[in-house]
Protein backbone atom coordinates (compact mmCIF):
# COMPACT_ATOMS: atom_id res chain seq x y z
CA UNK A 1 0.00 0.00 0.00
CA UNK A 2 1.44 3.56 -1.16
CA UNK A 3 1.78 5.88 1.89
CA UNK A 4 -0.85 8.77 2.72
CA UNK A 5 -0.29 12.07 0.75
CA UNK A 6 -0.20 15.03 2.79
CA UNK A 7 -2.10 17.68 1.78
CA UNK A 8 -1.08 21.25 2.92
CA UNK A 9 -4.10 23.54 3.95
CA UNK A 10 -4.34 27.00 4.54
CA UNK A 11 -7.46 28.34 5.84
CA UNK A 12 -8.88 32.10 5.14
CA UNK A 13 -10.66 33.61 8.74
CA UNK A 14 -10.40 32.48 12.61
CA UNK A 15 -14.30 32.05 13.70
CA UNK A 16 -16.14 29.74 14.93
CA UNK A 17 -16.50 27.27 12.09
CA UNK A 18 -13.16 27.45 11.11
CA UNK A 19 -12.05 26.63 14.64
CA UNK A 20 -13.89 23.32 14.58
CA UNK A 21 -12.89 22.48 11.26
CA UNK A 22 -9.22 22.86 12.00
CA UNK A 23 -9.17 20.80 15.07
CA UNK A 24 -10.84 18.19 13.15
CA UNK A 25 -8.66 18.72 9.77
CA UNK A 26 -5.87 17.93 12.15
CA UNK A 27 -7.13 14.48 13.91
CA UNK A 28 -4.91 11.45 12.87
CA UNK A 29 -7.02 10.66 9.10
CA UNK A 30 -6.12 6.78 10.42
CA UNK A 31 -8.65 7.14 13.50
CA UNK A 32 -11.45 7.13 10.65
CA UNK A 33 -9.93 4.34 8.87
CA UNK A 34 -8.52 6.72 6.09
CA UNK A 35 -5.23 5.68 4.83
CA UNK A 36 -4.79 7.47 1.15
CA UNK A 37 -4.32 11.27 2.47
CA UNK A 38 -3.44 12.98 5.53
CA UNK A 39 -3.51 16.68 6.38
CA UNK A 40 -1.70 19.68 7.46
CA UNK A 41 -2.20 23.20 8.47
CA UNK A 42 0.62 25.39 6.86
CA UNK A 43 -0.84 28.78 7.51
CA UNK A 44 -3.98 30.59 8.69
CA UNK A 45 -5.01 34.44 7.73
CA UNK A 46 -7.22 36.84 10.16
CA UNK A 47 -8.60 39.92 8.02
CA UNK A 48 -7.83 42.33 11.17
CA UNK A 49 -4.31 41.03 12.64
CA UNK A 50 -1.74 38.34 12.47
CA UNK A 51 -1.76 38.05 16.19
CA UNK A 52 -5.04 36.56 16.02
CA UNK A 53 -4.60 34.43 12.88
CA UNK A 54 -1.42 33.46 15.53
CA UNK A 55 -3.82 32.75 18.40
CA UNK A 56 -6.02 30.98 15.97
CA UNK A 57 -3.01 28.27 14.94
CA UNK A 58 -2.40 27.91 18.59
CA UNK A 59 -5.64 26.88 19.65
CA UNK A 60 -6.47 24.65 17.09
CA UNK A 61 -2.92 23.24 17.75
CA UNK A 62 -1.15 23.88 14.63
CA UNK A 63 2.15 22.96 14.30
CA UNK A 64 4.59 25.91 15.28
CA UNK A 65 5.83 26.44 12.11
CA UNK A 66 2.29 27.22 10.41
CA UNK A 67 2.24 31.33 9.53
CA UNK A 68 -0.46 33.75 10.86
CA UNK A 69 -0.95 36.16 8.08
CA UNK A 70 -2.92 39.44 8.91
CA UNK A 71 -4.99 39.67 5.38
CA UNK A 72 -6.26 37.11 2.95
CA UNK A 73 -4.35 38.84 0.64
CA UNK A 74 -1.44 37.73 2.11
CA UNK A 75 -2.41 34.39 2.65
CA UNK A 76 -3.09 33.46 -1.27
CA UNK A 77 0.75 34.35 -2.20
CA UNK A 78 2.04 31.19 -0.16
CA UNK A 79 3.00 29.07 -2.12
CA UNK A 80 3.46 26.14 0.26
CA UNK A 81 -0.31 26.35 0.34
CA UNK A 82 -1.91 23.48 -2.07
CA UNK A 83 -5.85 24.61 -0.79
CA UNK A 84 -7.75 27.13 1.06
CA UNK A 85 -10.37 26.95 3.03
CA UNK A 86 -13.24 29.78 3.05
CA UNK A 87 -14.97 30.43 6.36
CA UNK A 88 -15.90 34.02 6.24
CA UNK A 89 -19.92 34.75 6.25
CA UNK A 90 -21.35 33.59 3.18
CA UNK A 91 -21.79 37.44 1.79
CA UNK A 92 -18.16 37.46 1.74
CA UNK A 93 -17.33 33.69 0.28
CA UNK A 94 -17.51 35.22 -3.68
CA UNK A 95 -15.28 37.72 -3.21
CA UNK A 96 -12.88 35.34 -1.21
CA UNK A 97 -13.49 32.69 -3.51
CA UNK A 98 -12.17 35.08 -6.38
CA UNK A 99 -9.28 36.03 -4.58
CA UNK A 100 -8.11 32.56 -3.95
CA UNK A 101 -8.79 31.11 -7.57
CA UNK A 102 -7.31 34.56 -9.47
CA UNK A 103 -4.21 33.72 -7.32
CA UNK A 104 -3.99 30.02 -7.86
CA UNK A 105 -5.04 28.00 -5.21
CA UNK A 106 -7.76 25.09 -5.10
CA UNK A 107 -10.77 25.99 -2.93
CA UNK A 108 -13.18 24.37 -0.05
CA UNK A 109 -15.56 26.72 0.85
CA UNK A 110 -18.17 27.13 2.97
CA UNK A 111 -21.95 26.83 2.68
CA UNK A 112 -24.10 28.76 1.39
CA UNK A 113 -21.47 28.54 -1.36
CA UNK A 114 -22.36 31.99 -2.52
CA UNK A 115 -25.13 35.30 -1.86
CA UNK A 116 -26.67 33.88 -5.72
CA UNK A 117 -26.53 31.86 -8.67
CA UNK A 118 -24.89 34.61 -10.64
CA UNK A 119 -21.48 34.34 -8.29
CA UNK A 120 -21.50 30.27 -8.14
CA UNK A 121 -21.31 30.20 -12.03
CA UNK A 122 -18.99 32.76 -12.35
CA UNK A 123 -16.77 30.76 -10.03
CA UNK A 124 -17.16 27.49 -11.36
CA UNK A 125 -15.75 29.58 -14.95
CA UNK A 126 -13.07 30.94 -12.70
CA UNK A 127 -11.69 27.52 -11.32
CA UNK A 128 -12.23 25.82 -15.13
CA UNK A 129 -10.01 29.00 -16.91
CA UNK A 130 -7.76 28.40 -14.11
CA UNK A 131 -7.69 24.29 -13.65
CA UNK A 132 -7.83 24.90 -9.63
CA UNK A 133 -10.59 22.40 -7.90
CA UNK A 134 -13.11 24.28 -6.42
CA UNK A 135 -16.25 22.21 -3.63
CA UNK A 136 -18.98 23.93 -1.75
CA UNK A 137 -17.94 22.81 1.99
CA UNK A 138 -21.37 21.05 2.75
CA UNK A 139 -19.99 18.33 5.25
CA UNK A 140 -23.44 16.81 5.58
CA UNK A 141 -23.23 15.06 1.92
CA UNK A 142 -19.97 13.21 2.81
CA UNK A 143 -20.90 11.61 6.21
CA UNK A 144 -21.03 7.93 5.99
CA UNK A 145 -24.66 8.28 7.09
CA UNK A 146 -25.52 9.90 4.12
CA UNK A 147 -23.77 7.63 2.20
CA UNK A 148 -25.36 4.68 3.62
CA UNK A 149 -29.03 6.80 2.96
CA UNK A 150 -27.87 7.48 -0.36
CA UNK A 151 -27.13 3.69 -1.15
CA UNK A 152 -30.19 2.99 0.51
CA UNK A 153 -32.10 4.95 -2.63
CA UNK A 154 -29.83 3.60 -5.54
CA UNK A 155 -30.24 0.06 -4.43
CA UNK A 156 -34.36 0.60 -4.52
CA UNK A 157 -35.25 -0.29 -0.84
CA UNK A 158 -37.83 2.13 -0.74
CA UNK A 159 -38.59 2.25 -4.35
CA UNK A 160 -38.30 5.49 -6.23
CA UNK A 161 -38.83 8.22 -3.66
CA UNK A 162 -42.27 10.05 -4.13
CA UNK A 163 -41.63 12.78 -1.66
CA UNK A 164 -39.20 14.50 0.62
CA UNK A 165 -40.16 16.20 4.06
CA UNK A 166 -37.19 17.99 5.05
CA UNK A 167 -36.59 20.45 8.11
CA UNK A 168 -33.64 21.94 9.44
CA UNK A 169 -35.04 24.61 12.24
CA UNK A 170 -33.30 26.36 15.70
CA UNK A 171 -35.06 27.52 18.10
CA UNK A 172 -33.93 30.81 19.17
CA UNK A 173 -35.36 34.19 20.09
CA UNK A 174 -33.54 36.08 17.81
CA UNK A 175 -34.21 39.37 19.07
CA UNK A 176 -32.91 38.19 22.13
CA UNK A 177 -30.02 36.31 20.90
CA UNK A 178 -29.39 38.86 18.35
CA UNK A 179 -29.86 41.59 19.86
CA UNK A 180 -27.63 44.38 17.75
CA UNK A 181 -29.10 42.83 14.54
CA UNK A 182 -25.27 42.48 13.79
CA UNK A 183 -24.95 39.11 13.91
CA UNK A 184 -23.98 37.31 10.42
CA UNK A 185 -27.55 34.75 11.51
CA UNK A 186 -30.08 38.17 10.86
CA UNK A 187 -27.67 40.86 9.33
CA UNK A 188 -28.64 41.30 5.41
CA UNK A 189 -24.94 42.91 4.77
CA UNK A 190 -24.06 39.45 5.61
CA UNK A 191 -26.44 37.27 3.80
CA UNK A 192 -27.84 36.50 6.94
CA UNK A 193 -31.55 34.59 7.51
CA UNK A 194 -32.67 31.11 7.86
CA UNK A 195 -32.45 30.68 4.38
CA UNK A 196 -29.12 30.80 3.54
CA UNK A 197 -27.75 29.55 6.44
CA UNK A 198 -30.40 26.83 7.51
CA UNK A 199 -32.53 26.08 4.50
CA UNK A 200 -29.34 24.84 2.82
CA UNK A 201 -29.38 21.95 5.26
CA UNK A 202 -33.44 21.07 4.20
CA UNK A 203 -32.61 21.46 0.57
CA UNK A 204 -29.40 19.45 0.96
CA UNK A 205 -31.45 16.60 2.18
CA UNK A 206 -34.13 17.04 -0.47
CA UNK A 207 -31.13 17.27 -3.34
CA UNK A 208 -29.07 14.76 -2.43
CA UNK A 209 -31.81 11.82 -2.06
CA UNK A 210 -34.11 12.82 -4.77
CA UNK A 211 -31.82 14.74 -7.27
CA UNK A 212 -28.68 13.33 -6.91
CA UNK A 213 -29.59 9.51 -7.05
CA UNK A 214 -31.11 10.16 -10.26
CA UNK A 215 -29.21 9.29 -13.57
CA UNK A 216 -27.39 12.36 -14.21
CA UNK A 217 -28.24 12.35 -17.52
CA UNK A 218 -31.74 12.61 -17.38
CA UNK A 219 -32.38 14.10 -13.80
CA UNK A 220 -34.00 17.68 -14.31
CA UNK A 221 -34.38 20.98 -11.81
CA UNK A 222 -37.15 21.44 -10.11
CA UNK A 223 -39.91 24.01 -10.40
CA UNK A 224 -40.37 25.68 -6.87
CA UNK A 225 -43.07 28.01 -5.02
CA UNK A 226 -42.21 29.42 -1.74
CA UNK A 227 -43.66 31.28 1.18
CA UNK A 228 -40.96 33.05 3.30
CA UNK A 229 -42.03 35.46 6.04
CA UNK A 230 -39.62 38.37 6.86
CA UNK A 231 -37.40 39.28 10.06
CA UNK A 232 -39.21 41.75 11.42
CA UNK A 233 -36.05 43.64 13.36
CA UNK A 234 -33.68 43.90 10.45
CA UNK A 235 -36.46 43.90 7.92
CA UNK A 236 -34.33 42.34 4.54
CA UNK A 237 -33.55 38.76 6.45
CA UNK A 238 -35.76 35.64 6.68
CA UNK A 239 -36.71 34.37 9.90
CA UNK A 240 -38.88 31.46 8.58
CA UNK A 241 -38.96 29.91 4.99
CA UNK A 242 -41.36 26.70 3.39
CA UNK A 243 -40.45 25.26 -0.41
CA UNK A 244 -42.44 23.03 -2.41
CA UNK A 245 -40.46 21.43 -4.77
CA UNK A 246 -41.65 19.45 -7.66
CA UNK A 247 -39.11 16.61 -9.77
CA UNK A 248 -40.00 16.21 -12.55
CA UNK A 249 -39.00 12.19 -13.76
CA UNK A 250 -39.85 9.68 -16.51
CA UNK A 251 -43.28 7.38 -15.65
CA UNK A 252 -40.28 4.45 -15.86
CA UNK A 253 -38.54 6.47 -12.90
CA UNK A 254 -41.83 6.91 -11.18
CA UNK A 255 -42.99 9.89 -12.50
CA UNK A 256 -42.56 13.39 -10.75
CA UNK A 257 -41.85 13.66 -6.83
CA UNK A 258 -42.38 16.22 -4.16
CA UNK A 259 -40.54 17.39 -1.55
CA UNK A 260 -41.54 19.97 1.04
CA UNK A 261 -37.98 22.17 2.60
CA UNK A 262 -38.58 24.09 5.79
CA UNK A 263 -36.45 25.98 8.10
CA UNK A 264 -36.92 28.87 10.71
CA UNK A 265 -34.74 30.50 13.42
CA UNK A 266 -38.08 30.66 15.49
CA UNK A 267 -39.28 27.45 16.23
CA UNK A 268 -37.61 24.09 16.42
CA UNK A 269 -37.95 20.89 14.39
CA UNK A 270 -38.32 19.05 17.74
CA UNK A 271 -38.74 20.71 20.34
CA UNK A 272 -36.78 20.87 23.96
CA UNK A 273 -33.41 19.97 22.14
CA UNK A 274 -35.21 16.67 21.42
CA UNK A 275 -34.06 14.32 18.79
CA UNK A 276 -37.22 12.23 19.06
CA UNK A 277 -39.14 12.86 15.74
CA UNK A 278 -37.16 12.35 12.31
CA UNK A 279 -36.55 16.20 10.72
CA UNK A 280 -36.16 14.52 7.48
CA UNK A 281 -38.54 11.77 6.06
CA UNK A 282 -37.67 10.11 2.85
CA UNK A 283 -40.86 8.22 1.33
CA UNK A 284 -41.07 5.43 -1.26
CA UNK A 285 -43.82 3.23 -2.36
CA UNK A 286 -42.25 0.19 0.06
CA UNK A 287 -41.31 1.97 3.05
CA UNK A 288 -39.35 5.22 4.48
CA UNK A 289 -35.88 6.25 5.59
CA UNK A 290 -35.93 8.73 8.54
CA UNK A 291 -33.03 11.05 9.63
CA UNK A 292 -33.21 12.11 13.28
CA UNK A 293 -32.21 15.89 13.96
CA UNK A 294 -30.29 18.01 13.64
CA UNK A 295 -30.32 17.77 9.71
CA UNK A 296 -26.54 18.99 9.45
CA UNK A 297 -25.27 16.65 11.72
CA UNK A 298 -27.37 13.62 12.41
CA UNK A 299 -26.23 10.74 14.33
CA UNK A 300 -29.59 8.58 13.72
CA UNK A 301 -31.36 7.06 10.78
CA UNK A 302 -34.53 4.21 10.71
CA UNK A 303 -35.34 2.47 7.91
CA UNK A 304 -39.39 1.34 7.89
CA UNK A 305 -40.26 -0.72 5.66
CA UNK A 306 -44.09 -1.50 4.29
CA UNK A 307 -42.92 -5.36 4.73
CA UNK A 308 -43.18 -4.39 9.11
CA UNK A 309 -39.09 -4.59 8.70
CA UNK A 310 -37.21 -1.96 10.82
CA UNK A 311 -33.42 -0.87 11.03
CA UNK A 312 -32.22 1.83 13.30
CA UNK A 313 -29.07 2.58 13.32
CA UNK A 314 -26.98 4.55 15.81
CA UNK A 315 -23.69 6.43 13.80
CA UNK A 316 -22.28 8.35 17.54
CA UNK A 317 -19.95 8.68 18.75
CA UNK A 318 -18.29 9.67 15.27
CA UNK A 319 -14.41 8.70 15.17
CA UNK A 320 -11.71 10.84 16.55
CA UNK A 321 -8.80 10.82 18.65
CA UNK A 322 -10.60 8.95 21.37
CA UNK A 323 -11.40 8.42 24.81
CA UNK A 324 -8.55 9.24 27.18
CA UNK A 325 -6.98 11.48 24.92
CA UNK A 326 -8.40 15.21 26.76
CA UNK A 327 -8.85 16.62 23.07
CA UNK A 328 -12.58 18.03 22.37
CA UNK A 329 -14.32 19.76 19.45
CA UNK A 330 -17.61 21.29 19.08
CA UNK A 331 -19.26 24.14 17.62
CA UNK A 332 -21.09 27.20 18.96
CA UNK A 333 -20.58 26.32 22.95
CA UNK A 334 -21.48 22.92 22.40
CA UNK A 335 -18.91 19.82 23.21
CA UNK A 336 -18.67 16.52 21.84
CA UNK A 337 -17.49 13.80 24.23
CA UNK A 338 -13.68 13.69 24.68
CA UNK A 339 -12.09 12.26 21.42
CA UNK A 340 -15.27 12.75 19.06
CA UNK A 341 -14.70 14.54 16.09
CA UNK A 342 -17.38 16.41 14.91
CA UNK A 343 -17.45 15.30 11.39
CA UNK A 344 -15.94 18.01 9.22
CA UNK A 345 -13.10 16.05 8.41
CA UNK A 346 -15.01 13.60 5.81
CA UNK A 347 -15.38 16.41 3.46
CA UNK A 348 -12.20 17.35 3.82
CA UNK A 349 -10.56 14.15 2.86
CA UNK A 350 -12.82 14.34 -0.35
CA UNK A 351 -10.95 17.55 -1.22
CA UNK A 352 -7.62 16.07 -0.34
CA UNK A 353 -8.46 13.06 -2.29
CA UNK A 354 -9.80 14.95 -5.35
CA UNK A 355 -6.63 16.87 -5.20
CA UNK A 356 -4.41 13.68 -5.41
CA UNK A 357 -6.35 11.84 -8.10
CA UNK A 358 -6.64 15.30 -10.27
CA UNK A 359 -9.91 15.76 -10.17
CA UNK A 360 -11.45 19.18 -10.23
CA UNK A 361 -15.25 18.81 -8.42
CA UNK A 362 -16.29 17.03 -5.36
CA UNK A 363 -17.59 13.78 -5.46
CA UNK A 364 -20.82 14.02 -3.83
CA UNK A 365 -21.84 17.55 -4.77
CA UNK A 366 -20.77 19.24 -8.05
CA UNK A 367 -20.28 22.64 -8.61
CA UNK A 368 -23.56 22.23 -11.45
CA UNK A 369 -25.56 20.77 -8.02
CA UNK A 370 -24.15 23.55 -6.12
CA UNK A 371 -24.81 26.33 -8.53
CA UNK A 372 -29.08 24.49 -8.65
CA UNK A 373 -29.14 24.45 -5.33
CA UNK A 374 -28.39 28.73 -5.56
CA UNK A 375 -30.41 28.78 -8.26
CA UNK A 376 -33.68 27.18 -6.15
CA UNK A 377 -33.04 29.94 -2.84
CA UNK A 378 -32.77 32.58 -6.01
CA UNK A 379 -36.11 31.67 -6.96
CA UNK A 380 -37.09 31.19 -3.42
CA UNK A 381 -35.84 34.94 -2.64
CA UNK A 382 -37.36 36.58 -5.67
CA UNK A 383 -40.76 34.80 -4.67
CA UNK A 384 -40.80 35.83 -1.01
CA UNK A 385 -39.37 39.58 -2.10
CA UNK A 386 -35.72 39.19 -0.29
CA UNK A 387 -33.16 41.33 -2.05
CA UNK A 388 -29.44 41.61 -0.41
CA UNK A 389 -27.53 44.80 -0.54
CA UNK A 390 -25.98 45.31 -4.45
CA UNK A 391 -22.82 44.68 -3.01
CA UNK A 392 -22.84 41.53 -1.94
CA UNK A 393 -25.36 40.23 -4.93
CA UNK A 394 -22.82 41.68 -6.87
CA UNK A 395 -20.80 39.57 -9.15
CA UNK A 396 -18.43 42.51 -9.84
CA UNK A 397 -14.49 41.83 -8.44
CA UNK A 398 -12.91 43.24 -6.73
CA UNK A 399 -15.74 45.00 -4.96
CA UNK A 400 -14.50 46.22 -1.20
CA UNK A 401 -17.12 45.06 1.11
N1 LIG B 1 -20.58 23.69 8.15
C1 LIG B 1 -21.12 24.10 9.28
O1 LIG B 1 -21.55 23.34 10.13
C2 LIG B 1 -21.18 25.55 9.56
C3 LIG B 1 -21.48 25.99 10.85
C4 LIG B 1 -21.46 27.36 11.09
C5 LIG B 1 -21.20 28.23 10.06
N2 LIG B 1 -20.95 27.77 8.81
C6 LIG B 1 -20.68 28.70 7.70
O2 LIG B 1 -19.37 29.23 7.89
C7 LIG B 1 -19.33 30.62 7.61
C8 LIG B 1 -18.80 31.35 8.83
O3 LIG B 1 -19.61 31.10 9.95
P1 LIG B 1 -19.08 31.25 11.47
O4 LIG B 1 -20.16 30.74 12.34
O5 LIG B 1 -17.73 30.69 11.58
O6 LIG B 1 -19.04 32.84 11.58
P2 LIG B 1 -18.16 33.71 12.58
O7 LIG B 1 -17.89 32.97 13.83
O8 LIG B 1 -18.82 35.03 12.63
O9 LIG B 1 -16.76 33.84 11.83
C9 LIG B 1 -16.63 34.46 10.59
C10 LIG B 1 -15.20 34.94 10.43
O10 LIG B 1 -15.10 35.54 9.15
C11 LIG B 1 -14.16 36.62 9.22
N3 LIG B 1 -14.78 37.82 8.66
C12 LIG B 1 -14.26 38.53 7.63
N4 LIG B 1 -15.02 39.58 7.35
C13 LIG B 1 -16.05 39.57 8.23
C14 LIG B 1 -17.16 40.43 8.46
N5 LIG B 1 -17.38 41.52 7.71
N6 LIG B 1 -18.02 40.11 9.45
C15 LIG B 1 -17.82 39.01 10.20
N7 LIG B 1 -16.79 38.16 10.02
C16 LIG B 1 -15.90 38.45 9.06
C17 LIG B 1 -13.76 36.81 10.67
O11 LIG B 1 -12.50 36.18 10.84
P3 LIG B 1 -11.14 36.97 10.55
O12 LIG B 1 -11.47 38.39 10.21
O13 LIG B 1 -10.33 36.82 11.77
O14 LIG B 1 -10.55 36.28 9.38
C18 LIG B 1 -14.79 36.01 11.44
O15 LIG B 1 -14.28 35.47 12.62
C19 LIG B 1 -20.74 31.00 7.18
O16 LIG B 1 -20.84 31.02 5.78
C20 LIG B 1 -21.62 29.89 7.73
O17 LIG B 1 -22.75 29.60 6.95
C21 LIG B 1 -20.91 26.46 8.56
Amino acid sequence: MSSPKTTRWGILATGGIAITFTKDLLVDPKTRGVNNVKHTVVAAASSSSASRAEQFLKDVGASSDAKAYGSYEELVKDSNIDIIYIATPHSHHYQNAMLCLEAGKNVLCEKAFTVNAAQARALKEKAKEKGLFLMEAVWTRYFPLSIYVRELITSGKIGPVARVLSDNSMATNPEETWKDGKHRMVNPDLAGGALLDLGIYSLTWVFQTLYHTQDPKTRKPPQVLAALKSYGATKAADEQTTIVLNFPRSDEAGGDAHAVATTSLRIATTPGGNADAPGIRIQGPKGEIQVFPPAFRPTRTKLILSDGTVEEKNWAPFPGPGAGSGWYNGFGGGKNAVGEGHGMFWEADEAATALVEGRKEGKYEGLDESILIMEVMDEVRKQGGLQYPEKIETTKYPTQL
